[in-house]
């Protein structure tokens, strides 16, 4: 197969030329289109899948013979489109598709400008994610500790842990779950603090009318496998609200090179990053690729659908897990606080279940359920010790996670379970509770 080149796609862009410069080196033609099909519809042993996948060979073969090829496989229209799609759905200034949320954070972290020495507030509970930028500077982790209802930060911890040195709060939606956001931002307002919200399981969820990720200067999304949509297995999405910021964003995910503009020359069109208080950083390359921009617009669409779905799933377990004296169910939706419901919170009074989360746990994986007890006190990791942080006087400061982890609470999937799953979950966790009281 011969294909005619243009040079009309790609950031060297020369126009009309007889060798010109292409995105593509190598087109994918029909026989990769297909395997593509076959990976992410796999055959699941139905007697029927060889007939029906020959069917779509036939079609991919014809289909071959009369389409054209993929050219432009990054950072394309389908990025923009993406970022456009993420503006629009989450009301915030400017939205950066880049390759994991990780990276996403380390973008927002730099043009908040968190140096060494500098302290972060955050959850004394999230995944290691959020704190790894900042750790890795020489900033310094101030946990904050959990409101044991919701296991998210609370404010008047945070409240009582800002010192000068304090530069940034970094709330996470843990669960999907939204933080009380307002007493947040008030306190950042008072002190000049930046607000980055750690929103990775909060994509679609909202706070007092506003989405999740788009209340603070910045926020956003992970959009790794395991979460209620994805990009074809990695992504993320940044939200900015600030201009100084939103306006670097593209120099940002790439290098410091900003792909939506024509590049004139590749030994001056290279710009630093500058942060908020006019320092210069540097961008590496958090660049995401056309197919997973074409996911993400794809499950975008669906996504209030899903919500929705798991939405039903936690109310259901609500209303079964309430009916049994010493389960502590999930906080509900109000008006003002709508969750995406991506793990159920499952929290128990150990008094009257006569024993604690640790032991309920072992029963429930007896009984083939997941709980997922990861998301843990983080000043627990050892690397924090290896990084000379005292989790002993840390964990003193942070009553409520200590207590709530080691005895009351894990989290359950809600992931579209069918509905036999969902009924099994909900009876094996009344069963389980049931016979830690009756001693067995
Ligand atoms: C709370 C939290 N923050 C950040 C991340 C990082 O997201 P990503 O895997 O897209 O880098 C995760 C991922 O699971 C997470 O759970």
């Amino acid at each position: 197969m011969s294909e005619k080149k243009s040079g009309g796609d790609f950031r060297y862009s020369v126009g009309e030329s007889k060798v010109p410069w292409h995105a593509v080196g190598e087109f994918f033609n029909g026989s990769d289109a297909l395997n593509l099909v076959r990976f992410l519809l796999p055959d699941n042993g139905d007697p029927e899948y060889a007939a029906a996948y020959q069917q779509a060979a036939d079609a991919l073969a014809k289909l071959e013979n009369v389409a054209g090829r993929a050219t432009k496989l990054t950072l394309g229209q389908n990025v923009a489109a993406a970022e456009q799609k993420a503006v629009e759905y989450f009301g915030s200034k400017y939205a950066c598709f880049v390759d994991n949320w990780t990276g996403g954070m380390e973008i927002a972290y730099k043009l908040a400008g968190l140096k060494a020495g500098d302290e972060v507030i955050m959850p004394a509970v999230t995944f290691i994610a959020t704190m790894a930028y900042p750790l890795s500077i020489g900033a310094k982790i101030v946990f904050a500790d959990i409101d044991p209802e919701t296991i998210n930060m609370d404010p008047a911890d945070v409240a009582r842990k800002i010192t000068p040195k304090t530069k940034m709060i970094v709330p996470v939606h843990l669960g999907g779950y939204p933080v009380d956001m307002d007493p947040i931002m008030e306190l950042a307002k008072k002190h000049d603090l930046f607000v980055m919200e750690d929103a990775a399981h909060g994509m679609g969820g909202m706070y007092k009318g506003k989405k999740l990720g788009a209340i603070g200067n910045f926020g956003g999304f992970s959009l790794h496998e395991v979460k209620n949509i994805n990009s074809l297995g990695e992504g993320g999405v940044l939200l900015a609200n600030d201009d100084f910021a939103g306006k670097q964003l593209a120099n940002a995910r790439f290098l410091g090179l900003d792909f939506t503009r024509k590049i004139k020359d590749w030994l001056y069109d290279i710009s630093p990053l500058i942060d908020r208080f006019g320092n210069i950083q540097v961008a590496q390359n958090h660049s995401v690729t056309e197919i997973q921009a074409v996911g993400l617009l794809l499950q975008m669409q669906r996504l209030d659908e899903i919500i929705a779905i798991r939405r039903k799933a936690a109310e259901y377990m609500n209303s079964v897990l309430s009916q049994e004296k010493g389960i502590l169910v999930e906080k509900a939706d109000t008006a003002e606080t709508y969750g995406t419901h991506h793990l159920y919170l499952l929290r128990i009074d150990p008094e009257i279940c006569g024993g604690n989360i640790q032991t309920l746990s072992k029963k429930l994986a007896e009984k083939g359920l997941t709980n997922i007890t990861h998301f843990g006190p983080m000043y627990r990791f050892k690397i924090m010790k290896d990084m000379g942080y005292d989790e002993e006087a840390i964990a003193a400061t942070c009553p409520n996670t200590e207590r709530m982890f080691y005895h009351s609470y894990t989290h359950l999937p809600l992931y579209p379970l069918t509905e036999e799953q969902l009924v099994y979950q909900a009876k094996a966790v009344v069963e389980a509770v049931r016979e830690m009281k009756a001693g067995k």
